[in-house]
């Protein structure tokens, strides 16, 4: 032990033996900031310092915001509008953990007072359909940086619940269909809030892939099934990201709560990923004592609203006292988020609030993930991009003079400017429902001077369709809102479909821009030449939107989930269900079920046009290490410049489905050019979990590697001979 080792012990078991007495006088000198060695051992050695009393501070999280109308208050030294608040201890120097949702950007809650006007990222979704890691972690680091600044230091980011359900409320907020890249994208994202030196947390772990029924649904699903699909994709983010928390979700899992569930928590997360972080629990979702700390939950949150009183503090007294829990059982939980917070820099570069936030700046991150993350769904005869020139543009509905939509509930994020549509309903939880002020309808008409663009909110669709009958092209803005809490139909809201008709019908150079949560139904599709997926595309929507429709973006954006045709494709084509949730297709998400059932969809995972062409050559795969590379050319041979999404998919012999994702990269190009890319797959892409014996396993034999523009459109495929292969648990790739 160093010099300063040996000092600092010392002086800290002469403070632990006085800990009581001087918790009445002034604050000892020493802080945790001086405790020398790796996180772990600061932590523990802080533990050791601490009486009971503190560390059951540490465990317990309240709701960081007033709420007159709950009467509930929260402690005053919360950050205003936060959604959460666990107390500091001052005595040795360990600083509060101010916690701010989410990862769109740093969202608040309350009254007008308590909102904060931040910056917002595009969805979850839409930076997913970049398929560009970069991207997902500049966005990551953005919010982080606007969350350092307002003094929080745990961000509620990582949102990783895959798209098992297209209806679910919340799908905006995550990352889509495949566990590879929803894992991928999240956990760049976590990286990236992570490298402002706070901590940020994956969620909601696990199977919270709807909202209705969600403090009570039960998700069914075969272990190996799971561990292939929703869990991989948890798996994938931890690894990459490396967040310092993990949130455990409001549902069952098997049965027992997410937050009391031993297999999720201490087996797979702790024993067989190894995962260092702290688990807490997410706003209100813990529901015992015992059952849930000896599970290996941390930390409980969200007392104030939801909850009469702790499962976790004075229960936890008296848990001890009967013996149901032990001593070193609390010393581990505040030692788990002790480590985090030395390891994430929250104890060493605390954070100060009211620093200032370059907003312009921060509003190029996100305009740069919308660029990259706008899918051109069709674009028959070139309609787009719109040409330069004197032309009659109508541009219709969906508030486009006004700005963009976005999701709702606790990740909504308030801009700078102001709602600006606002009074829509719902104006309470869980809205209100906000539109950015960005104007895709303005922004057009600065980028196409020369035109004459005019516009109509759709509300009188004879109307709107003679607007469009006089124009040269007309463009239609289609919506759907949607929101934590809520699950949606899978359509545009109200009538606009009706709208769409009676527009094309009037003129067939019609585009639709759509701004949805996630796929939505399309019965006009073969009618409308041009479609492009925006999602909600943050607060500088309506500039990405225009600069994709003029072509001064290429759009390089790909679907991260399947577009259904109908409802009657998906597994679970009824009424969202209560209480059992039976997911018979297991690990076959999205592409895999469609491909297994021989479903056609209206767009396929992983499509996105250019307005240039790639081409693939001379693929090749070779075997590295237990998985694959894939070798090839791609060469842009269209007139532009853009980026393409290269896709690798795999076959195994036996496979239920025909096809995974293997891997991907994303490449710039200019007309003419040619890369060689690598893609490297994963082993356990590769295999199955094999629940018996605890291990991912792939059998030998021919295995199938494509490259493609889509999950359906494989323009070229090799055959590998692999050997069997076992993995345990805990194998992760190499960095
Ligand atoms: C949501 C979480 C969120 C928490 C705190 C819950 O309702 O499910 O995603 O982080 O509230 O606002």
């Amino acid at each position: 032990m160093t010099s300063r080792g040996v000092r600092w012990m010392a002086l800290a078991v002469a403070l632990g033996c006085a800990a009581p007495l001087l918790a009445q006088e002034e604050p000892a000198p020493v802080l945790a900031a001086q405790a020398p060695g790796s996180a772990e051992e600061r932590a523990a050695s802080m533990v050791v310092l601490m009486t009971l009393d503190e560390k059951l501070t540490l465990l317990k999280g309240y709701f960081g915001t007033d709420f007159p109308p709950a009467d509930y208050e929260a402690p005053a030294d919360a950050r205003y509008g936060s959604a959460g608040y666990v107390p500091g201890i001052p005595r040795l120097g360990i600083p509060p953990q101010w916690q701010a949702d989410a990862g769109i950007g740093v969202a608040t809650q309350g009254g007008a007072a308590e909102k904060r006007a931040r910056t917002a990222l595009p969805s979850g979704l839409a930076v997913a359909a970049s398929w560009d890691p970069e991207i997902a972690r500049a966005g990551g680091a953005m919010i982080g940086a606007e969350a350092r600044a307002d003094g929080f230091n745990v961000l509620l980011a990582g949102s990783v619940n895959l798209m098992r359900e297209p209806r679910n409320g919340r799908n905006f907020e995550y990352a889509g269909e495949d566990p590879l890249l929803a894992g991928t994208i999240v956990g760049a994202q976590i990286a990236g809030v992570q490298s402002n030196r706070i901590i940020s947390t994956v969620k909601h772990y696990a199977v919270n892939d709807q909202e209705t029924d969600r403090n009570d649904g039960n998700a069914l699903i075969e272990e190996g099934a799971l561990r292939m699909s929703d869990l991989l994709a948890f798996q994938i983010a931890i690894e990459k990201g490396d967040p310092g928390s993990v949130m455990c979700a409001y549902n069952r899992v098997g049965g027992l709560y997410s937050c009391e569930n031993p297999f999720l928590l201490n087996q797979v997360l702790r024993e067989e990923w190894d995962f260092p972080g702290y688990v807490l629990s997410d706003w209100g979702a813990a529901h015992s004592t015992a059952a849930a700390t000896n599970a290996g939950l941390d930390q409980e949150s969200g007392f104030g609203l939801q909850r009469a009183d702790w499962f976790n503090a004075d229960k936890l007294k008296a848990a001890l006292a009967a013996g149901e829990i032990a001593e070193e059982q609390i010393d581990l939980m505040a030692a788990r988020i002790l480590r985090s917070m030395f390891a994430h820099g929250l104890i060493d570069d605390p954070v100060v609030e009211g620093q200032p936030i370059d907003f312009a700046a921060n509003r190029a991150v996100s305009q740069r993930a919308a660029e990259a993350g706008i899918v051109l769904l069709k674009n028959d005869g070139d309609l787009l991009p719109l040409a330069i020139g004197a032309r009659r543009i109508a541009v219709i509905g969906g508030h486009a003079d006004k700005g963009v939509l976005s999701g709702g509930g606790s990740s909504q994020v308030y801009p700078d400017g102001g709602n600006a549509v606002p009074g829509l309903e719902p104006t309470t939880w869980p809205g209100p429902v906000v539109y950015y002020p960005s104007s895709p309808l303005e922004e057009l008409r600065k980028l196409l001077p020369d035109a004459t663009i005019e516009y109509a909110d759709g509300s009188d669709p004879a109307a709107a369709a003679r607007l469009a009958a006089a124009a040269d092209i007309a463009l239609v803005f289609g919506t759907q809102w949607a929101s934590e809490s809520i699950d949606v139909e899978l359509k545009l809201d109200g009538e606009q479909d009706a709208l769409v008709n009676a527009i094309t019908t009037a003129n067939p150079n019609t585009v639709v821009v759509l701004q949805t949560g996630g796929p939505v139904l399309m019965p006009w599709a073969d009618k409308v030449p041009a479609i492009l997926a925006a999602w909600y595309p943050g607060r500088m929507g309506g500039a990405a939107i225009a600069r994709v429709l003029t072509g001064a973006v290429n759009p390089s954006g790909h679907l991260p989930a399947t577009f259904p045709r109908s409802l009657d494709q998906l597994p679970w084509p009824g009424e969202l269900r209560k209480g059992d949730l039976v997911y018979e297709e297991g690990a076959l998400v999205g592409y895999k079920w469609f491909d297994a059932k021989g479903h056609e969809p209206l767009f396929p995972f992983g499509h996105g046009l250019s307005y240039t062409r790639f081409d693939y050559d001379h693929l090749v795969a070779t075997r590295e290490g237990e998985g694959l590379v894939a070798m090839l050319e791609v060469t842009n041979t269209g007139a532009r410049s853009g980026a393409d999404v290269v896709q690798v998919y795999v076959s195994g012999p036996g496979w239920p489905a025909p096809r995974r994702l293997g891997g991907f990269t994303r490449v710039e190009l200019e007309p003419g050019e040619t890369e060689r890319v690598e893609v490297h797959v994963d082993p356990r892409l590769l295999g199955d979990w094999y629940t018996n014996r605890r291990c991912w396993t792939h059998a030998a034999g021919a295995y199938t590697v494509s490259v493609g523009h889509s999950s359906r459109e494989l323009t070229d495929t090799v055959t590998i001979e692999l050997p069997p292969s076992y993995l345990p648990p805990e194998w992760r790739p190499e960095d």
